[in-house]
């Protein structure tokens, strides 16, 4: 028996995390397991009626299950960054899911590269550090509102800032950080999974001619874990790594990135894998409290109109079925899905004529068959 908290969340969230329920439920049924499910409302209905985002009563109550099996959440209605911070990132940071894995794999005939390439990624994200710990503020003049606080030592900082701007103008800043024991627990995650997975190497990603103290310290990390492993690392500039990810994807198996540059990269990594619409992540506490979701948000341009492909969300349940233990039956949904885009019962987006719900239905009928 396995107890998980499902969230729906805003937009699209709600139509495809029925889906994954759905298929999740059939998987259960065929393999025996119970799935004890508690439904949870997070997102924008609620916090336009309320106010309210993640509260400390959501966290508790959410301590008191194994997983968290999330949708979306994001709204017009609310202005960027409210639901975001207060909700994903929230949850993200509360449980300490360090680890963003997001796999890409060349789904034939639906990636969009030439030349029919097979690629097997596995991207991990670190996912609680650099540009997303909310280290900004705005400084106007001599009035400074500051949303950091650095507590061991005040630092002062030089700034160079070009000939037109003075230090008396406004200017904005976000911060990048990093701790060691962040970056270190990570890369131990990293070179685990290229271990688990026979991978020669750990390609890791960074801005390290640019951004020399934060990737600076990550290689010099990097190095020392890459030697304790007896696993080589290979570093690739984020600019070029978006060009080789769509160049020569065969090249790469564990790919290590710092949050906001494997926020960006695995977008890209969903599209050449066949778009948004398959692309599925969990959100990895190593021995805690895990949340599984869709690398897609809440899509409000085709919200409501059963347009939404439900496949990441079905892929995140099959990484959590995976991370709860039962790699089998998340294999046999991998399966199913395959075999429906084998047999076109897919969505618009991926060629097909179903809309969510049948595209769901679909599915969960080929897992009845997988017994
Ligand atoms: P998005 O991922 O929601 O959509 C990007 C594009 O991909 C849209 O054209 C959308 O229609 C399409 N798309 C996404 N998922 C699809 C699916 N399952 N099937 C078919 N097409 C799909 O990104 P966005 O539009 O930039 O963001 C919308 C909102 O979602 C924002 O508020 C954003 O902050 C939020 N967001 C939330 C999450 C999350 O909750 N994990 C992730 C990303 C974005
Ligand atoms: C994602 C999303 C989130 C992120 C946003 C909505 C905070 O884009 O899960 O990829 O940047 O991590
Ligand atoms: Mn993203």
């Amino acid at each position: 028996m396995y107890k998980i908290v499902v969230v729906p969340g805003d937009g699209i969230g709600k139509e495809v995390i029925a889906e994954g329920v759905k298929v999740l439920q059939a998987a259960a049924e065929v393999e025996g397991i119970t799935l004890d499910l508690d439904y949870m409302e997070l997102g924008s209905d609620r916090y336009l009626r309320t106010g309210e985002l993640l509260t400390d009563e959501d966290i508790s109550f959410i301590r008191q299950h194994q997983a968290v099996y999330f949708g979306a959440i994001g709204d017009p209605r609310v202005a960027p960054g409210v639901l975001e911070q207060g909700i994903l990132i929230k949850m993200r940071t509360a449980f300490d899911q360090y680890v963003n894995m997001r796999p890409a794999k060349a789904w034939h005939p639906y990636t969009p590269l030439k030349g029919e390439k097979n690629f097997d990624i596995l991207f991990l994200r670190e996912n609680t550090e650099d540009f997303y710990m909310g280290a900004g503020g705005v400084l106007n003049g001599k009035e400074a509102e500051a949303k950091m606080h650095l507590k061991r030592e005040l630092y002062t900082v030089d700034l160079n800032l070009s000939s037109s701007v003075s230090s008396d103008e406004e200017f904005a800043f976000e911060v990048g950080m990093m701790s060691r024991k962040g970056i270190e627990r990570f890369a131990d995650y990293c070179f685990k999974a290229a271990e688990r997975l026979g991978k020669d190497k750990v390609t890791a990603v960074d801005k390290a001619n640019v951004c020399t103290s934060l990737y600076g310290l990550w290689r010099e990390i990097f190095d020392a874990k890459s030697e304790q492993y007896g696993i080589p690392v290979e570093y690739m500039y984020v600019d070029a790594m978006a060009m080789a990810l769509v160049r020569s994807p065969e090249r790469f198996g564990v790919v290590a990135c710092p949050n906001m540059f494997g926020d960006i990269l695995t977008d890209l990594g969903a599209e050449i894998m066949g778009g948004l619409g398959v692309a599925a992540s969990g959100n990895i506490c190593p021995g805690g409290v895990s949340m599984f979701e869709p690398v897609h948000g809440s899509a409000p341009d085709i919200a409501g109109q059963g347009k939404a492909n439900p496949i990441a969300a079905i892929l995140a349940g099959k990484i959590m079925i995976d991370q709860l233990g039962r790699p089998d039956i998340g294999n046999m949904i991998e399966w199913a899905v395959k075999m429906a885009m084998k047999q076109k019962k897919v969505t618009a987006d991926m060629g097909g004529t179903l809309n969510t719900v049948q595209a769901g239905d679909a599915i969960a009928e080929l897992v009845r068959q997988a017994r």
